[in-house]
């Protein structure tokens, strides 16, 4: 779930559509790549969790090949920035905090401004938005929230696939009989209050120029965005929970079958493959030892995530 909030935040990306994606050397690889994964406010935090990431996000990256680096909230613009240059990729998750208040909306924003002028100086940085990541780019990219309510807070749902889904960087790769899967079977679990609806979406020039739709679903009432890809940044989101399928237990509509599994696994394929078009590093192995995950424990609690990391 993801909070309307009225207090907006305007930032102005001027021409943000002029730039291509630059042309990617496809002899230089980074098979190493490390991606940032944003944390959030806890609600009600007990004594060192003020914020939280959930495990499935983690681990999603990591089996498609990624290694991960918790983004803690509340650190300064400069910590920030030299994260952004030693990491290939961010990824902001689903929750419930506000999308300009927030210590998760605010790091975001950084990191959002930084992929866009690095990505159009030929530095490519990827990055994805899940559910509450989603509505934060487009916050983000329009600079309003153009969010309303919609009867989406736990089902799965097939994708209705745009016809632009199908040449789009993010889906062209994929077997054809799981995009038939997505197409036809409840296999992309949605867990939010709100949505941009496709009307909303459209009637913003902003949004329209700089986003490619990719899928919609209805609630029965209103037609929502569900997949996106920017048209010229490696910058891409679901309204669903592709890490769900495979990584989550506490709910009985989140879907496990076999071609929900393998959702999880193109999906994050996907990205881990994006993060390796980036060439930014730690400064020493050291720097990246101290920095990633496995410095911290994940812990069972069995409730709306298996497992979560807290932050202090
Ligand atoms: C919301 O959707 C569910 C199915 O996902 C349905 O059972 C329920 O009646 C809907 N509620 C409203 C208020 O439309």
């Amino acid at each position: 779930m993801s909070v309307f909030c009225l207090a907006l935040l305007c930032i102005g990306l001027s021409g943000s559509s002029a730039f291509a994606i630059p042309r990617i050397n496809t002899d230089k690889r980074n098979d190493r790549p490390i991606i940032g994964v944003l944390a959030q406010e806890v609600y009600n935090p007990p004594p060192k969790q003020n914020s939280y990431i959930a495990a499935s996000y983690v681990k999603f990256l990591e089996a498609a090949g990624a290694r991960v680096v918790p983004v803690l909230i509340n650190q300064n613009e400069e910590e920030y920035k030299q994260l952004f240059k030693s990491i290939n990729g961010i990824l902001l998750p689903g929750g419930g905090v506000d999308l300009v208040s927030s210590g998760y909306a605010k790091a975001a924003g950084i990191f959002y401004r930084l992929a866009i002028e690095a990505t159009s100086q030929g530095d490519y940085f990827p990055v994805w938005g899940t559910c509450l990541g989603f509505e934060q780019l487009l916050v983000l990219t329009c600079g309003e929230n153009l969010l309303s309510r919609t009867n989406t807070s736990g089902v799965s749902l097939p994708l209705q696939f745009t016809k632009d889904a199908m040449e789009s960087r993010l889906f062209k790769d994929f077997p054809p009989a799981l995009m038939t899967a997505l197409a036809t079977e409840d296999i992309t679990e949605n867990s939010h209050t709100w949505s941009i609806s496709v009307e909303a979406f459209m009637k913003n020039e902003e949004l329209k120029k700089f986003y490619k739709i990719l899928s919609t679903n209805t609630d029965g009432n209103t037609e929502f965005v569900s997949t996106m890809e920017a048209y010229s940044y490696p910058v891409y989101a679901t309204q669903w929970h592709p890490e769900k399928n495979a990584f989550e237990w506490s709910k009985p509509y989140y879907p496990h079958t076999p071609s929900a599994i393998e959702t999880t696994f193109h999906m994050a394929h996907f990205i881990v493959n994006e993060a390796k078009k980036s060439f930014h590093s730690f400064g020493s192995k050291d720097e990246e030892q101290k920095h990633l995950i496995y410095n911290y424990n994940p812990v069972f609690t069995g409730a709306t995530f298996q497992q979560m990391y807290f932050f202090e």
